[in-house]
């Protein structure tokens, strides 16, 4: 394959919500702590999330100040600040908007191992942007020159840093896109006996202005397991058509 095996790993509610009032239930801690286990047992060499959820779990909203004067056009090309390394997060960031201070992404969540960090950006990023990963050592890929084409984004994945297998870690508008493109091989969902109820609340797979046209895709189920508090690990992978 020209691009990694593709494993999108969520968490959700039994009416397939990712976000919501139910992931503040006492109950759901002991999920949220097996669903990181599961993430170290498929031992994948990279994870994926979209800005929002890195801004959420990541960096916690910090912003950067990146106003100096006289920074030289950066020339849109890969920058590849590090190969040696044993993991890498891919953070999916089209416009350059957070607000990493370190490579690594043990530093902002020590639920994660000391994997290095890869920027997903289109080529509207500003030169300042660009300046501040190279100074930090932030390595980064192009994956387009307005909008992302996840196609070309995970082929050089695999070429650049020898990614074979990725975990695509959410929230819904990536994974929808993801999907759309048919992107994904395999789904791994931890499902949270709990009902969230809400209407607003983000599903698995979400619609949004990145795509024009939706589809549906087919799951085979390749694995199911019970798990403590009535909860399901469940493992489908993609219906090749
Ligand atoms: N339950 C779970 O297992 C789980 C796992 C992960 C996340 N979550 C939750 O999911 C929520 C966030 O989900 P979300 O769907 O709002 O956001 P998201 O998928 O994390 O991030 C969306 C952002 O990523 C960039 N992006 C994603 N797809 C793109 C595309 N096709 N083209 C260009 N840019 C793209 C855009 O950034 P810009 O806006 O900068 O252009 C977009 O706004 C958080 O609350 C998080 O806690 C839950």
């Amino acid at each position: 394959m020209e691009r990694p095996y593709i494993i999108c790993h969520m968490l959700t509610s039994l009416d397939g919500k990712i976000t919501g009032d139910y992931l503040e239930e006492e109950r759901t801690a002991y999920f949220i702590d097996e669903y990181e286990k599961i993430h170290e047992r498929y031992g994948c060499k990279a994870w994926m999330c979209g800005r929002i959820t890195m801004e959420e779990h990541f960096t916690f909203g910090h912003k950067l100040d990146l106003t100096h004067e006289n920074i030289p056009t950066i020339p849109r090309t890969d920058f590849i600040a590090k190969t040696d390394t044993k993991s890498y997060v891919i953070a999916v960031d089209p416009s350059g908007k957070l607000g990493w201070t370190k490579n690594y992404i043990s530093e902002w969540n020590e639920n994660r191992t000391e994997d290095h960090i890869v920027e997903v950006l289109t080529e509207q990023v500003s030169d300042a942007y660009l300046d501040h990963l190279q100074k930090i050592g932030i390595s980064y890929i192009f994956g387009g020159k307005e909008q992302l084409d996840f196609t070309i984004v995970v082929q050089k994945l695999k070429k650049l840093f020898s990614i074979d297998q990725l975990m695509l870690e959410g929230g819904g508008v990536i994974n929808g896109s993801f999907l759309n493109e048919g992107l994904i091989d395999e789904l791994s969902l931890v499902l949270v006996p709990i009902a969230d109820g809400s209407s607003n609340s983000l599903t698995l797979f979400e619609a949004s202005s990145h795509i024009q046209k939706t589809k549906p895709v087919n799951f085979d189920l390749k694995a199911i397991e019970k798990m403590d508090n009535g909860g399901l690990w469940m493992k489908y992978v993609t219906r090749k058509e």
